[in-house]
């Protein structure tokens, strides 16, 4: 009985293990430019999409500075080989402006598109029926349903939530989401992909932000009201967090690396969804500086200046 059960679990293992090699990642910003470059670096054949020419390029300049950023780091003594490194991952990343031609032979679609559950639907609706059988759908969503996003296609059954951290050559977590469809072999397969592209990985229900942003986000937003409060400046908030909980970046410079539209955008859907929740409650000053289209490192100024 015993070596039967070993039997079943090795053959269960076998069908769960279908190793991702090609992947296509919908978004060349931030995030989708972070993990194309992570899945290339180890090997992985990467498709990156995006809506039009100028903004591929931009996504490739960002990858190549963040890669020759990794080959500086790890090939410190060996240039020669940082310069292999670099020219090998390049080669294993092509692009894309249409995305159903590209899903033809992948085992995996990410998207990191914009936050919006209707262009969400729109863009998996578009390759469900054109994506191979074997094919998983994930998102890289920070604060939208898994299963939402999931609900318009006919492959519940392979669908999941990946999230990245940024900077994501950086962050080694990756969070994976599970919806109650998610079949055992899907959530295995990613689990070792997770593993494949050198990341630990958590597991955690469809529920909003998951394990990390759960936390984080109302940090952040405690933070922000803290200051707005005029307890302390966001410098000694920083200073504090940093020195007195070890946290590598205080709460409202992190706000700041986030991106202060994402902080925004995801305080204020919770706070749609969950009213009555104190710590989903949005933050004037965080919404100022969103109209004000101060997002941030990215836009140059947030609540810091980064023009200087
Ligand atoms: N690409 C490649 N390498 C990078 C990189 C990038 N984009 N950014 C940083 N690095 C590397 C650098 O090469 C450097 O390596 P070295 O120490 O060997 O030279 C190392 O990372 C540290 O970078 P820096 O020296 O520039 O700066 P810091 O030491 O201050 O570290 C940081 C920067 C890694 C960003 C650190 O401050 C940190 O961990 N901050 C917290 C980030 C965080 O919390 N992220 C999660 C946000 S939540 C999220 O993303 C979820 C979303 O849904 C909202």
């Amino acid at each position: 009985m015993l070596g039967l059960n070993l039997i079943c679990r090795n053959f269960s293992t076998s069908i769960a293990r279908a190793a991702i090699k090609n992947v296509v990642v919908v978004g060349g910003g931030l995030m989708g430019s972070g993990i194309a470059q992570v899945a290339a670096q180890t090997g992985h054949n990467v498709t990156i999409v995006e809506i039009n020419k100028d903004i591929l390029d931009k996504t490739e300049k960002s990858i190549q500075t963040s890669i020759q950023r990794v080959a500086k780091k790890v090939y410190k003594e060996k240039p020669q080989d940082g310069e292999k490194f670099v020219s090998e991952t390049l080669s294993r990343i092509s692009s894309s402006t249409n995305l159903p031609d590209v899903v033809q032979d992948c085992d995996l679609v990410l998207e990191a598109i914009v936050e919006n559950l209707s262009i969400k639907h729109k863009l998996f609706q578009s390759i469900d029926s054109v994506a191979p059988a074997k094919t998983i759908f994930a998102s890289n969503t920070s604060s939208l349903s898994i299963g939402e996003i999931a609900s318009v296609t006919n492959r519940k059954d392979r669908f999941a939530g990946l999230h990245f951290f940024n900077p994501v050559p950086v962050m080694k977590l990756l969070e994976v989401v599970r919806i109650p469809e998610t079949s055992d072999e899907t959530y295995e397969s990613l689990m070792a992909w997770a593993k494949a592209i050198g990341k630990t990985a958590i597991t955690c229900k469809d529920t909003p932000g998951f394990v990390v942003n759960r936390l984080l986000v109302p940090l952040l937003a405690e933070a922000v009201r803290l200051m707005e409060r005029g307890d302390a400046s966001p410098r000694d908030i920083d200073i504090a967090m940093k020195l007195g909980a070890g946290h590598p970046m205080g709460p409202i410079e992190l706000a700041d690396y986030v991106g202060l539209d994402t902080t925004n955008f995801i305080l204020k859907g919770w706070n749609e969804k969950y009213p009555e929740n104190p710590l989903f409650k949005p933050c004037s000053s965080l919404e100022k500086l969103v109209s004000e289209k101060k997002f941030g490192v990215k836009s140059g100024e947030g609540f810091y200046n980064y023009k200087k």
